[in-house]
């Protein structure tokens, strides 16, 4: 039987000249709508209670298995108000399937495709205020699902009792005056995940271990970390948060393959079926972050950028390692094709060109 999730308005919701302040400059992360979406799991008798209520804090035993073994998985993906009002998020499916195998990976309960789309369906119906206007922006409404075990018990076992929850954040265009290539420092010493780990899981672990390479890059003057395999440390993983692509002075769009040490992006899934638009051909492979540094000064490699949900397509403009760097040739605008993909994925999500591959979902 599939989930409902029985409504409990907020009875004192955020204002509307609160909520217009916050809509006008919302950053990322930083203010919750109205309310949050939440259901329970038991071993013995699956998912039940599922519940609309008013965003708030939760209570938890401190004996909770995820307070001590780290047993939670998360998702992230945004909801887009089209010129006609209607709200729309894209390839939610795709996030169904991932939530679905970061829990078989973190033994998790999967929740049922149809379950996680209602919980979205659900969250945005009540706080669809909260979506930004169509202005031709980047605002988008966050959408955080998220799973973790909370039996309170000591033992290590798969949790007999889990949550699941959505809440969302409005969200800004993280570039102003569009996008500026970042700066990535190679994180040498410092592993994101492993082979047999959980690196292709989008589990908070992952996110924990990747923070210390980020700060390195900071102290380096980097925006952001590109991990390398932990094995040989040559060969480009991905960032702390997005894959990372190559274009190639001969027609190519490379990226690392999914080893089982890389997120499978839904971002990287698209821009790989996008390749096709721009008469590139795309190649998953391994990529030696030697070629990279080559391929930058050679001009064999003419566009480097990295993507996500976040932020979409990112330029890469230069990468820095412990006593050298490499500078991308694209310059500031970050290159044709890096801003040629961004263009079409944005304004896709946005209800303003074609949606050729029956990509976007309607929430409202
Ligand atoms: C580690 C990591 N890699 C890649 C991505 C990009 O994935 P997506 O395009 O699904 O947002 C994310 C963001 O979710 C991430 O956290």
């Amino acid at each position: 039987m599939s989930l409902t999730f029985a409504a409990t308005p907020n009875q004192h919701p955020t204002s509307d000249a609160d909520r217009a302040a916050i809509l006008d400059n919302p950053g990322f992360g930083q203010y919750m709508t109205d309310h949050m979406v939440t259901a329970t799991w038991r071993k013995d008798d699956g998912w039940g209670e599922g519940a609309l209520t008013p965003y708030g804090n939760i209570s938890i035993s401190p004996a909770a298995a995820v307070l001590h073994y780290a047993q939670e998985i998360f998702e992230g993906l945004k909801a887009y108000r089209h010129p006609d009002g209607t709200v729309w998020t894209f390839r939610p499916d795709k996030n169904a399937e991932r939530l679905q195998a970061s829990a078989r990976r973190m033994a998790l309960p999967e929740l049922p495709t149809e379950d996680f789309l209602e919980s979205l369906r659900v969250l945005v119906e009540a706080d669809q205020a909260w979506v930004p206007p169509a202005d031709g922006g980047e605002k988008s409404l966050y959408l955080r699902p998220f799973m973790y075990a909370s039996a309170a018990f000591l033992g290590l076992r798969p949790s007999v009792e889990v949550k699941y929850s959505v809440i969302a954040s409005p969200a800004a265009s993280i570039f102003v005056g569009g996008p500026k290539p970042i700066t990535l420092w190679i994180s040498e010493h410092y592993a994101r995940a492993g082979a047999g780990g959980t690196g292709a899981a989008k589990c908070g672990g992952n996110y924990a271990s990747a923070l210390m390479g980020q700060i390195e890059g900071a102290a380096n003057g980097c925006d952001q970390a590109v991990f390398l395999d932990s094995a040989t440390h040559t060969n480009v993983d991905e960032l702390g948060g997005m894959n990372v692509f190559f274009v190639t002075r001969d027609g190519r769009l490379v990226t690392p393959s999914l080893t089982g040490t890389i997120l499978p992006g839904i971002t990287r899934m698209s821009v790989l079926e996008l390749a096709k638009e721009f008469d590139l051909v795309p190649e998953e492979r391994t990529v030696p972050v030697q070629e990279w540094k080559d391929g930058v000064e050679s001009g064999d490699i003419l566009e480097v950028f990295a993507c996500g949900t976040a932020a979409i397509i990112t330029p890469i403009g230069e990468l820095k390692w412990d006593g050298g760097s490499a500078r991308s040739t694209a310059g500031e605008s970050g290159g044709e094709i890096t801003r040629g993909l961004r263009g079409r994925l944005l304004t896709l999500q946005q209800g303003r060109s074609d949606d050729t591959y029956g990509w976007m979902h309607r929430l409202v």
